[in-house]
């Protein structure tokens, strides 16, 4: 029964995926955002990039983190270990199962999103509040992600159990830029002094 209720899931997330799949499911973060984002949070113990794209957080994720990506073969959905922190920028036309899978298999999940991915439905604030709470909310522009759009981008914390107060911040202040060269600026990072450059 159980996994006939998952298969019928598969097919429809499948399904979903080709009606909605457009660019934005394709979207790979810039260096200078997945090297902060690892950089800030520090992650320990199991990890895992769900949806590793060209790799842009395995990058600077330690030695041994474990990751999914549907077009080599491995598909986030079935993978059912249990890990200490999750880390991506998912798909976004499955952003909801992504967040759901998520927080079935870890006690920390950070995701990079348009902030209406997780605002918008009553369903997911639910979710999250089932699972514990949304422990850091921080907001970058997205052209400084690489996204070609112009939605308002956050990184999210969720944490298991957390009932504590969201901190909410604007994380641009957390790099200096440096110079340009052409298009392409070069930002130090005030957390360890590495010199990024935007693309
Ligand atoms: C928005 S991109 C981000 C890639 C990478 N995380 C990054 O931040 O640069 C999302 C990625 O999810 C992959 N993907 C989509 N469905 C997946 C699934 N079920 N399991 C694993 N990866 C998936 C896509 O192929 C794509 O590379």
């Amino acid at each position: 029964m159980i996994d006939q209720i998952n298969n019928t899931q598969a097919i429809i997330r499948s399904k979903m995926q080709k009606i909605t799949n457009h660019n934005y499911d394709k979207v790979m973060t810039s260096d200078i955002v997945a090297h902060h984002i690892v950089h800030q949070f520090n992650p320990s113990g199991t990890i895992l990039e769900p949806c590793k794209g060209t790799g842009s957080f395995l990058k600077f994720l330690p030695n041994g983190t474990l990751w999914c990506e549907i077009d080599e073969g491995k598909d986030f959905f079935k993978f059912n270990e249990k890990v200490d922190w999750i880390i991506t920028n998912p798909p976004y036309s499955l952003a909801r199962d992504f967040m759901i899978h998520s927080f079935e298999i870890s006690n920390n999940v950070v995701l990079l999103l348009p902030a209406t991915k997780i605002f918008a439905s009553g369903g997911k604030m639910f979710g999250i509040n089932q699972y514990g709470g949304i422990k850091v909310i921080q907001f970058v522009k997205p052209k400084l992600c690489g996204f070609n759009f112009g939605w308002n981008v956050a990184i999210f914390h969720f944490q298991k159990d957390y009932r504590g107060m969201t901190q909410i911040n604007y994380e641009f202040n957390k790099f200096e830029w440096l110079n340009q060269i052409g298009t392409m600026p070069f930002y130090r990072c005030n957390i360890c002094n590495k010199v990024l450059r935007y693309k």
